[in-house]
């Protein structure tokens, strides 16, 4: 195999795969690291650039390859899913996210030319933020921007509670991983990590950390893969350092959210003033609850046309069913006396609201709430408007 021809290679291949159906595991495994040796040393060799992109890019992906199963449970360790099937649309970040995001897609768009000049793009990323900040269709994206497909672990079947077996689970995947052309997809990828509560799997723990530990590095010259966690801490330092980009997600800025908020819109058509709004009073909150609450707009919208107060309704239903999640002050805004709320709107320096943005969302024109607010400053007088 120093010289692998096509030929031998699929011989070898038949052999592995003839081992494998007989239950020779151990054999058809040692075969198999014969394969990945090779494919490393091709793609390492300086001299052979146009095979190093061929090995990159290794078998492709049909809709009928195995996957490889728990031999225990005969459940699939990985689902398959295919650029096609990848909704294109761009998750919405903050100006550096996106473009360190950017960075990490043209490296591997100029492959290549890369190779060229002796430089691989990295080959390893962990995601990480926290929940509902959109990493998992982050990596989608980078799949769907890259063609190709991605090898989605199923870390429930892979996590076996038969002694050695996770180990070689992993091991089986990963070996399925570096054959095909794919992007490696752990998501969620702390639960491998939360098994260590447990004290009486100290062993089996050490076991899979290092089956991880070693894939992975086989992998750095193989393929890309992407981790991704909500809980970082839970993961193994060693497999950590294993990451060469670590990205972190954070919760979207005010200018975000209104973007995320325009872009779930469609084909509603909302104020300016409204998704300022909504950006206003998500303020912590993440991408998936922003989705959530421009649903519950839109259906309140469709549903009571005429009804100008129906964002304020809307945002103080997400507020009680997301109490954790709104800001304190902002969410006792909500329930207090309207004009009170309306004043805060005005003086608030990121939302600039003017007197006929809020008289846009209290269905009132724009003299009335300037004598309101004017009222109010000066006599502090409840002018008696309410909630709704
Ligand atoms: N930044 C964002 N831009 C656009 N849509 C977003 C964004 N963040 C979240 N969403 C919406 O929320 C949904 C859930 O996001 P996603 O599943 O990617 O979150 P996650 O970070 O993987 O969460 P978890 O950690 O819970 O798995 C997405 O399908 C998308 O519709
Ligand atoms: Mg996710």
């Amino acid at each position: 195999m120093a010289e692998p021809t096509p030929a031998l290679r699929k011989q070898i291949e038949r052999l592995r795969d003839a081992l494998t159906k007989d239950g020779e595991e151990k054999q058809a495994s040692s075969l198999a690291g014969i394969l990945i040796a090779a494919e490393r040393l091709r793609e390492l060799a300086p001299s052979r650039i146009e095979r190093s992109r061929a090995s990159l890019l290794g078998e492709t992906l049909g809709r009928n390859t195995p996957v490889p199963v728990d031999r225990e449970t005969a459940a699939s360790l990985a689902d398959i899913i295919f650029p096609t099937e990848i909704d294109g649309m761009a998750p919405l970040f903050d100006p550096t996210i996106t473009q360190a995001v950017g960075t990490i897609i043209d490296e591997w768009m100029n492959f290549e030319a890369l190779s060229t000049v002796g430089i691989t793009p990295a080959k390893t990323c962990l995601i990480y933020g926290a929940p509902g900040t959109g990493k998992t269709r982050l990596a989608y994206w980078i799949a769907h921007r890259l063609d190709l497909p991605v090898l989605l672990v199923k870390l429930d079947g892979l996590v076996s509670s038969f002694l050695g077996t996770t180990a070689r689970n992993i091991g089986n995947l990963f070996t399925f991983a570096n054959r095909y052309r794919c992007i490696l997809l752990l998501d969620e990828f702390d639960a491998i990590a939360k098994v260590r509560d447990d004290p009486q799997e100290v062993g089996e723990i050490k076991r899979v950390v290092n089956a991880l530990l070693q894939n992975l590095d086989v992998r750095q010259n193989i393929g890309l893969t992407i981790g991704i966690t909500n809980h970082p801490k839970l993961l193994d330092p060693a497999v950590w350092r294993r990451f060469e980009i670590q990205l972190e997600i954070p919760k979207p800025s005010f200018e975000v959210r209104r973007a995320i908020a325009e872009h779930f819109m469609p084909p509603v058509e909302a104020p300016d003033s409204h998704l300022r709004l909504i950006a206003w009073f998500t303020e912590g909150s993440t991408g998936a609850e922003i989705e959530s609450l421009v649903r519950t707009y839109k259906k309140a919208t469709t549903i009571r046309k005429e009804d100008r107060h129906g964002l304020l309704d809307t945002l103080r239903q997400f507020a009680t069913l997301n109490a954790a999640r709104v800001q304190i002050d902002r969410r006792a805004l909500l329930f207090d006396d309207s004009i009170n709320l309306f004043k805060a709107m005005h003086d608030d320096p990121t939302l600039g609201f003017s007197m006929a943005d809020i008289g846009d969302i209290a269905g009132k024109d724009k003299s009335t709430v300037s004598r309101w607010l004017g009222r109010q400053a000066n006599a502090g007088i409840d002018c008696g408007v309410t909630h709704g």
